[in-house]
């Protein structure tokens, strides 16, 4: 029942919404809209473009960048562009979008030859990239397992608490990167995992880890997993960054494999915004390894029907790219050939900007520079000297510290490491 003062309320603006109209003004429904808080990733871009000095350099955002600081455009998904332009329509997709592209991408993250793609135990879904295979995975915990958490590495790329929050979905946290060392707290981690309840949800990075560019050795996965397995836990596998970590995608879905050999059934995001240089296509894939077909058919039933009332289904272009760059082996090779030339590039930028901090005469450690693998290096630094670097010498990275060395250029790493020398070298 609608409590008295309630009534009164609603009346009152009823009134006032009605003398307004009469005056031909119209309600301010937004009046206490505040705006919303600047995204920590994403945000950085915005304030780099509105930097006017030339000197600026953008290591905020992870988007892969050429020798030269521009986007690139692999040569592979530009064939495929002009195989598809004028010669294929641009139909509605399914619901559960490109059967093509689902069953490469099921190949990269399961296996080629994959037993459990031809029993068809997998349910899959194109998503939104890897974002959107989150949220749809997220939702679909909430649905039907209500009563579940999440439990998230300490750090995690920040829009993973975005997508379980507003999923509904509670969020606990797993110790995951231990600061003094730069690497992995594998002993807190371990320990997490055997502390939280039996059956819990654990969201895991397949490779290349955001924001730390640390990953648990082959040896760690396979304790990880032995473990998962005793306390029942699900691992849901984000795997944004297929390709960065070795240059290799099929060794950087080593993490997966290790649990599909286990017997676990695991659930996977997976995107091309990176490995195939994507980004604003949003072209990625959820999957959720199931029992059996008939437990798969009716997995991805559900997802469909989650995606239906939010986008419909998924957009066509990307998909076509996707799937044509993956079943012609020519094209597929020319692609692996690429990524390895993004990851080598990246190799090379993180032993750059290494050797310069330490012909500066850096007294500090930057070791971990060159142990850390994939786009990001976590360099350590504090908010208030990624705030200096800023202010003083236009360079633009996340507050907490890290660089993407995707945007590390034979052109500006000098600079980099001279600034990332004048604001560390008091510490
Ligand atoms: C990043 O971590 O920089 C990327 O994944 C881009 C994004 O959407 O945050």
């Amino acid at each position: 029942m609608a409590s008295r003062a309630g009534i009164v309320r609603w009346i009152f603006s009823r009134n006032r919404s009605a003398v307004a109209g009469a005056r031909g003004m119209s309600t301010s429904w937004w009046r206490g809209v505040e705006p919303a808080a600047k995204d920590p990733i994403l945000g950085v871009t915005e304030a780099f473009l509105a930097d006017p000095s030339p000197s600026k350099v953008n290591v905020g955002v992870g988007a892969y960048r050429d020798d030269d600081g521009k986007p690139v455009v692999l040569e592979c998904v530009r064939e495929a562009e002009r195989r598809v332009a004028g010669n294929l329509n641009m139909e509605y997709l399914p619901m559960g979008g490109s059967i093509r592209m689902i069953e490469e991408t099921l190949k990269l993250a399961y296996g080629e030859n994959s037993e459990l793609i031809k029993d068809k135990r997998i349910a899959a879904v194109q998503a939104l990239s890897g974002t959107g295979a989150c949220r749809l995975f997220a939702d679909f915990q909430k649905r039907f397992l209500p009563d579940s958490q999440i439990y998230i590495p300490v750090p995690t790329w920040a829009n993973h608490h975005n997508i379980w929050r507003d999923a509904h979905v509670p969020q606990r946290t797993f110790h995951y990167y231990h600061p003094e060392s730069r690497g992995l707290d594998f002993a807190g981690l371990m320990d997490d995992v055997k502390n939280a309840p039996n059956g819990s949800f654990f969201l895991l990075h397949a490779c290349a880890h955001n924001p730390t560019g640390v990953d648990p050795s082959e040896e760690q996965w396979r304790e990880i997993s032995y473990q998962f397995k005793v306390k029942d836990h699900f691992a849901f596998f984000d795997m944004a960054y297929q390709g960065f970590a070795s240059g290799d995608p099929e060794r950087d879905a080593k993490a997966i494999r290790i649990f599909l050999e286990d017997g676990h059934l695991i659930g996977c995001a997976q995107s091309y915004a990176k490995n195939m240089g994507l980004y604003g296509q949003r072209v990625g894939c959820l999957s959720v390894l199931c029992e059996d077909e008939m437990q798969a058919v009716a997995v991805k039933s559900q997802l469909q029907q989650i995606a239906r009332p939010m986008y419909s289904n998924p957009p066509v272009h990307g998909a076509l790219i996707v799937s044509i760059i993956l079943s012609d082996p020519d094209l597929k090779n020319l692609w692996l050939k690429e990524v390895k030339g993004m990851a080598d590039r990246i190799i090379g930028m993180r032993t750059a900007l290494r050797e310069n901090l330490e012909t500066l005469g850096s007294s500090l450690s930057w070791e971990h520079i060159t142990n850390q693998i994939g786009m990001f290096c976590y360099s350590g630094m504090t908010p208030e000297q990624v705030d200096r670097l800023r202010n003083e010498f236009h360079i633009y990275m996340t507050r907490n510290g890290r660089i993407s060395m995707a945007g590390v250029t034979t052109g500006n790493v000098g600079y980099l490491a001279n600034a990332i020398h004048e604001v560390t070298k008091s510490s």
